[in-house]
């Protein structure tokens, strides 16, 4: 996959995109052993050799996994309370990779992880529309008309949340319960449930079952697997990323 001279620079740790920007713009930086001055200027990682000042620059290899959280663990790779964390079942994996997003410690279900801040971003700016997709059981029975209106929108604390896609899957009268799938494309904090809330209808357990093309599909609770290239370049076009 090609990539922008000064993002390759800035993921390699030697300055940030804008230093990397002025280092290139003085000369100071070489591609197969031309000065490459031009911004847009693109590289493939793999094959060209970059150099800064005669210095070959070689960036962490970008990895991007797809885990499957379990409950009762949280969303990052320490936790100063001792509790269980998503680094407990990275075992074999080298690079510092972080959460994309996070689930809340009692979600379970599909986050992304990987060491490609650009791609991370992309994928959590609210403007890009990544969708996200939520098996959710709800304390009662949510009809129809409680369902319409996550699906036009309920009025939270921190604002409006835009209209959702709802399917109502099943309900469990003897349990006195209501199972629906929803799918928002936005990442306030604690959203699913807080939007349940407002309509009388607490979330008893909360799955994420999918982000953009991707699904748990074979993936077993507490499991991860590395990304495919196809399905890294399908995460980039949803995160309206150019590659
Ligand atoms: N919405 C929530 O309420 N919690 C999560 O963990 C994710 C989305």
């Amino acid at each position: 996959m090609q990539e922008r001279l000064q993002k390759f620079l800035a993921r390699s740790g030697v300055a940030s995109r804008r230093e990397a920007e002025k280092m290139m713009l003085a000369g100071k930086v070489k591609v197969n052993g031309q000065i490459i001055t031009e911004l847009g200027f693109k590289i493939d990682p793999k094959q060209d050799k970059v150099y800064i000042d005669n210095q070959a620059i070689r960036p962490e290899k970008l990895v991007y996994l797809l885990f499957n959280k379990p409950k009762g663990v949280v969303t990052t790779l320490v936790d100063p309370e001792g509790r269980k964390t998503i680094a407990d079942y990275l075992t074999g994996i080298k690079e510092r990779v972080y959460p994309v997003g996070r689930l809340d410690y009692n979600t379970e279900g599909l986050l992304l992880l990987t060491n490609d801040g650009t791609l991370a971003q992309g994928l959590m700016h609210p403007k890009h529309h990544v969708n996200k997709t939520y098996l959710v059981t709800v304390v009662g029975i949510a009809l129809e008309e409680q369902l319409d209106k996550l699906r036009i929108g309920v009025e939270l604390e921190d604002g409006l949340t835009a209209p959702a896609i709802v399917q109502l899957v099943e309900y469990q009268h003897e349990k006195n319960l209501t199972v629906f799938t929803i799918t928002i494309h936005e990442g306030k904090n604690r959203q699913v449930r807080r939007m349940c809330d407002c309509i009388g209808h607490p979330v008893r357990q909360l799955t994420r079952t999918k982000i953009a093309n991707l699904n748990l599909s074979g993936l077993g609770r507490g499991k991860f697997r590395i990304l495919n290239e196809q399905e890294v370049k399908a995460l980039y076009k949803a995160a309206k990323l150019d590659g």
